[in-house]
């Protein structure tokens, strides 16, 4: 019996050495084999179908990493571009109580400190002469009458003078649409 226990023992343990291997990139030993090895090719390894010869492919040309920069085709300070970007935009978020709250958070955090609590241009930077640049009034008629996409477009790349910088790098897109939504609350 004893001997026997170690027969076993000896042959369990053969088998454990035998199933190991110096080469770590070969997996020694495998029993049934079914579907360790995909048919397909490996995203490292050669590829003959490529003509650079390699599985893994460069992403298509365009292509944005997600979170990545929005592709944004106008141009800052371009009269144009920012005409154009009213025309062809428009305002993808629909408007709801939480919208609103939202875009006044935001409003309140970017934009305040220039163009007041009420949008009028009166802002605290303003009227404490700490800013020279008067900021322009959001609730009168020529903000009233631009398009959704042109006030976008002065928020992403800033004002065409440049008194007003951009804000693409501080207020995601979403929340530049949702302070737009604001900003024609107050001009009601
Ligand atoms: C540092 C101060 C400052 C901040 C912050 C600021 N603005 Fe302005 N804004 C200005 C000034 C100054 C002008 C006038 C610029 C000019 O005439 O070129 C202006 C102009 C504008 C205009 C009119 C642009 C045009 O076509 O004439 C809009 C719309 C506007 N701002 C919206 C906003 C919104 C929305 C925010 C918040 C995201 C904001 N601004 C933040 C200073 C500011």
């Amino acid at each position: 019996m004893k001997i026997l226990n170690k027969i076993i023992l000896l042959a369990l343990l053969s088998l454990l050495i035998s199933s190991c291997n110096k080469d770590k990139n070969h997996p020694g030993y495998i029993y049934f084999p079914d579907m360790h090895y995909a048919v397909s090719y490996e995203t490292y390894s050669e590829n003959p179908v490529f003509a650079e010869g390699k599985t893994n492919r460069l992403p298509a040309e365009g292509t944005i990493f997600r979170g990545g920069p929005e592709p944004y085709p106008y141009k800052a300070k371009s009269f144009e571009d920012q005409q154009r970007a009213g025309l062809e935009l428009i305002n993808p978020v629909a408007l709801d109580e939480q919208v609103l709250a939202k875009g006044k958070e935001q409003y309140e955090i970017f934009c305040k400190v220039c163009h007041g609590v009420a949008g009028k241009g009166d802002g605290h930077l303003y009227t404490s002469g700490l800013f020279v640049a008067k900021p322009t009034s959001l609730v009168e008629d020529y903000v009233k009458n631009k398009p959704d996409g042109e006030i976008y477009h002065v928020i992403t790349k800033g004002s065409l003078s440049g008194l007003m910088g951009a804000h693409a790098g501080q207020i995601l897109p979403e929340n530049r649409w949702k302070i737009i939504h604001y900003v024609r609350s107050l001009q009601k």
